[in-house]
């Protein structure tokens, strides 16, 4: 595995892993890697010619008091796994290397980058969007991988990627979980013993809506209203968002027809966490 520092270098690399209408895989990250990233890996890989991932904490992601400077890294573990998988190009650039002195251009998506996520984090989306575009720009890949974990960045990168014209075809991979259900996240490791406990209700929640849903109910505000409770209700979990909505616009829906999201963030402790679950609609997400 080639581990590339500056953006000439992969360019050059790219184009001769692209040559001869080679695939290539773009699976960007921001480290401190579980197995929920490397699925995005194996499905690259599983798909594509070669394969590129990224890892970059990207600053204009992380609001003034979030957890910027304390976001787990974990290089050299991470490399180690990265190489496991077969990957062909690692791309870990400096700050510097991605946002130069004088940097001032953003991707903004001020509507669907405004909902669950944008809606409690502000600015969020646009550092995503804006990071996620330059890489885009760089590599040029093929088709590009995401988790459904963050079912809110999806919608906010089609958007983009429809807006902006990009030539590049999104892949969106299952949530990978723990055998306890609690969904794979980097921010995991700052649980305690008992926080780990008190964050298995976020799942649980979700499943009930589904189990709730396939016996019939249909109205959206009547669950929304359970789910709302079943969090507010749970020990040490402080709820920020829990919403049912279009999986595309992110708009809340009355009901659950036509294949929703239902998306759940909440603080546990210090640490935030989100998870989802898509109902009704093989390709709602
Ligand atoms: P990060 O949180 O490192 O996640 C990188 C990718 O892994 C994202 O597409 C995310 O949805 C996916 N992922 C995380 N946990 C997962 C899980 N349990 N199951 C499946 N996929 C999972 O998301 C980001 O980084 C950044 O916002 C980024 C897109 C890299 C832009 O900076």
């Amino acid at each position: 595995m080639e581990i590339l520092r500056t953006i000439d270098e992969v360019r050059r690399t790219c184009n001769a892993l692209k040559r001869g209408d080679r695939t290539l895989g773009l699976v960007p990250t921001m480290g401190a890697l579980h197995v929920g990233h490397l699925s995005l890996v194996r499905a690259a890989k599983a798909s594509c010619d070669a394969v590129a991932a990224t890892i970059f904490v990207n600053p204009t992601q992380f609001g003034p008091n979030e957890d910027f400077a304390a976001y787990p890294r974990t290089f050299e573990q991470d490399c180690a796994m990265l190489e496991r998988e077969g990957v062909d190009v690692l791309f870990a650039p400096a700050r510097e290397e991605m946002y130069p002195a004088g940097a001032e251009t953003f991707v903004d998506i001020p509507m669907v980058g405004g909902r669950l996520d944008g809606a409690s984090r502000p600015g969020h989306f646009r550092g995503v969007a804006t990071v996620v575009a330059k890489l885009f720009n760089i590599f040029q890949p093929t088709c590009a991988f995401f988790g459904q974990k963050d079912a809110a960045q999806v919608a906010v990168l089609r958007t983009m990627v429809r807006d902006l014209n990009f030539d590049v075809e999104m892949v969106v991979c299952p949530t990978v979980r723990e055998v306890d259900g609690l969904a794979m996240s980097s921010r995991n490791r700052y649980l305690s013993a008992e926080e780990r406990e008190q964050a298995l209700v976020l799942e649980r929640a979700l499943r009930r809506v589904e189990r709730v849903v396939a016996e019939g109910e249909r109205d959206s505000d009547r669950l929304r209203g359970e789910l709302r409770r079943e969090l507010e209700d749970a020990a040490g979990v402080r709820l920020d968002y829990a919403e049912i909505v279009d999986a595309r616009s992110l708009e809340p829906v009355s009901d659950v027809g036509d294949g929703v999201l239902v998306a759940v963030a909440a603080w546990v402790g210090k640490t935030r966490l989100i998870d989802n679950v898509v109902i009704g609609a093989e390709d709602a997400r």
